[in-house]
């Protein structure tokens, strides 16, 4: 038993290198990648990729050769994302499907709809999120309730759903987007959302850990972004170190494609940022919130 469990940590030691603070350049890295089209008969799935990050990503990984499995629930965005990605890239394959997350039934459905029109799915993106929470206390147990759902609960089905796939292939990819406000408990409307977050990083490294037990070959990556101009925050005043979308997506698919087991991103300023996160006293980290 205890010579499992030092075989154990030291094999975790090793696969577990920190790969959160690897100084990636996105744009070269991606460059490099896209020479050599890394994706040419695979097949990402992304949730939510009507807008923001979800529909960036899906143009990044068109460019990298990817064929694409998209779903949300406006579906006219899909339509047109897919029309899109064929003019330029029409040797992939893009399908669409649409699909509401809080039916959870249909994440099922949809997901193993795509396994069958692909053949194989090399990797989910469990992206699908809203950032709509509300101070606690403050009688808004609906919309903060609905936070918690979508952002854990229907990306635990999400998780459920992908691994039940690749458990079948014996191999994928399985990439949840977190957030930085994982990294503490953070105040008022960021509370019950920061929450969601965190659950969702401890789920998927849970996952990870079960695939270092069980010896599978399924990689599990957790992203952490930090600020990023989308839908999500168009309201939100000017955030700490934002960056537009185009930045963001560059800096997601980057460090997906590295493989990292974690990763905050752009990894500058957030690497260190989320150190000093995890270390400040929250009257600290409230400011950056
Ligand atoms: N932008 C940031 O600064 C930032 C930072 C950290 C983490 N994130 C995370 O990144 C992810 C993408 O966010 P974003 O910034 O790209 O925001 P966004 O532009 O608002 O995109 C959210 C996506 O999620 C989909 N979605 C929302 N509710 C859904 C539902 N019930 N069923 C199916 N799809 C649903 C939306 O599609 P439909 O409305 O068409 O269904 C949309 O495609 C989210 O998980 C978010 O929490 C964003």
């Amino acid at each position: 038993m205890q010579h499992k469990l030092i075989s154990l940590v030291t094999k975790t030691a090793k696969q577990s290198k920190d790969q959160a603070f690897s100084a990636i350049q996105p744009s070269r890295y991606l460059k490099g990648l896209n020479k050599q089209q890394v994706g040419r008969g695979k097949t990402v799935l992304i949730t939510g990729a009507s807008s923001g990050l979800g529909e960036g990503m899906a143009r990044l990984f068109a460019k990298l050769g990817y064929n694409l499995a998209i779903c949300a629930r406006r579906s006219e965005r899909l339509e047109q994302l897919k029309a899109e990605l064929l003019k330029s890239y029409p040797d992939i394959r893009v399908e669409y499907r649409v699909l509401d997350v809080s039916d959870y039934k249909a994440i099922f459905t949809v997901f193993d709809a795509f396994a069958t029109d692909f053949g194989h799915i090399n990797r989910v993106v469990v992206n699908a999120g809203v950032g709509e929470s509300r101070r606690i206390g403050k009688g808004r147990f609906e919309t903060n309730r609905r936070t918690a759902e979508i952002n854990f609960v229907s990306a635990l089905a999400q998780c459920e759903a992908a691994m039940t796939i690749f458990r079948a292939q014996n191999s994928g990819h399985l990439v949840v987007i977190s957030s930085m406000s994982a990294m503490r408990g953070l105040p008022a409307h960021m509370t019950t959302y920061g929450a969601s977050k965190a659950g969702l990083a401890y789920l998927a490294e849970g996952i990870r850990a079960d695939m270092l037990l069980t010896n599978l070959p399924i990689k599990v990556s957790t992203i952490f972004p930090g600020y990023i101009r989308t839908e999500i925050n168009t309201n939100a005043k000017p955030l700490p170190f934002q960056v537009d979308a185009e930045t963001g997506t560059k800096a997601m698919v980057a460090a997906i494609e590295s493989g990292a087991e974690q990763a905050c991103v752009p990894s500058l300023p957030w690497s260190i940022v989320g150190q000093a996160m995890k270390h400040l006293p929250l009257a600290m980290v409230n400011k950056i919130s």
